[in-house]
C-alpha cells in the first residue's frame, strides 16, 4: 500500500468527509489545548473535526490527493489547516515539524521510529493518541492490510518519557481494534 496506492483511493472517493473516529471524539476532552499533529491524516476526517474543535492542526501524509481533499475540505468550512506532504517514515524531516501540544495516529501503523520521533515532539502533559484494526481483526480477516494492524500491546512501554493513560482492545461494526492514549510527562 504505497503512495500512489493511496492517492488512487482518494481519486475514487465521492466529494464528502467520512465522519471523525469515534476513539478520538470519545477522547477529544483529555487533550492538551492548542495544536496537533495527524500523522498520516488521509483526506482529514479527523483534523477538519479537530480543527472545528479548536485545534491548531498540522495533517501530514504521503498522498498528495488526500491531502489536496482535506485542503479543499477545509477551505469549503472555511478551516485554515497546515498540510505537509511526507513520509511518515522519514523522521528526519519530521523532526523540522516543531513542537506540538498533542498527536494523534488513526487507522496507521507508525514504525517504533516514527512512533518515538513524534513523541519527542509532543510538549509535556501533551497526549498522544493511537487507534486502529488490531491482530485479532487479522485472525479474522487474513485478507485485510496487516500493515494497518496493532500487534498485541505493540505500544507499550516503548518510551519511558509517556505515561500510559488507556490500552484499549474494542469491537465495533467494523472489527476489532485497540486504542491507546499516552500523555507526554512534565519536564523534570
Ligand atoms: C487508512 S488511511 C487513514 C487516514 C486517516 N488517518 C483517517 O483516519 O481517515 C491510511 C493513511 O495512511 C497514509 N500513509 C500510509 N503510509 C504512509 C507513510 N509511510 N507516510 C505517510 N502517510 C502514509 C495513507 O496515505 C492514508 O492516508
Amino acid at each position: 500500500m504505497d503512495k500512489d496506492y493511496w492517492n488512487e483511493q482518494f481519486r475514487s472517493r465521492q466529494n464528502k468527509l467520512f465522519s471523525p473516529e469515534e476513539y478520538l471524539v470519545k477522547n477529544i476532552e483529555c487533550f492538551r489545548p492548542g495544536s496537533v499533529l495527524d500523522v498520516a491524516c488521509g483526506d482529514g476526517r479527523n483534523a477538519i473535526f479537530l480543527s472545528k474543535h479548536g485545534y491548531d492542526v498540522t495533517g501530514i501524509d504521503f498522498a498528495n490527493e488526500g491531502l489536496r481533499r482535506l485542503r479543499d475540505f477545509a477551505s469549503t468550512q472555511g478551516l485554515r489547516l497546515n498540510t505537509h506532504e511526507i513520509n511518515a517514515d522519514d523522521t528526519e524531516r519530521i523532526t523540522t515539524l516543531g513542537q506540538f501540544d498533542n498527536a494523534i495516529f488513526v487507522h496507521f501503523k507508525p514504525s517504533i521510529k516514527t512512533f518515538l520521533a513524534v513523541s519527542n515532539l509532543v510538549r509535556s502533559n501533551g497526549i498522544i493518541l493511537m487507534t486502529s484494526f488490531n491482530y485479532r481483526h487479522l485472525l479474522k480477516s487474513p485478507q485485510f492490510p496487516s500493515q494497518l494492524c496493532y500487534g498485541e500491546a505493540e505500544f507499550l512501554n516503548r518510551s519511558s518519557l509517556l505515561d500510559l493513560v488507556e490500552y484499549v482492545s474494542y469491537s465495533d461494526e467494523r472489527g476489532f481494534l485497540d486504542g491507546y492514549i499516552f500523555r507526554k510527562q512534565s519536564a523534570p
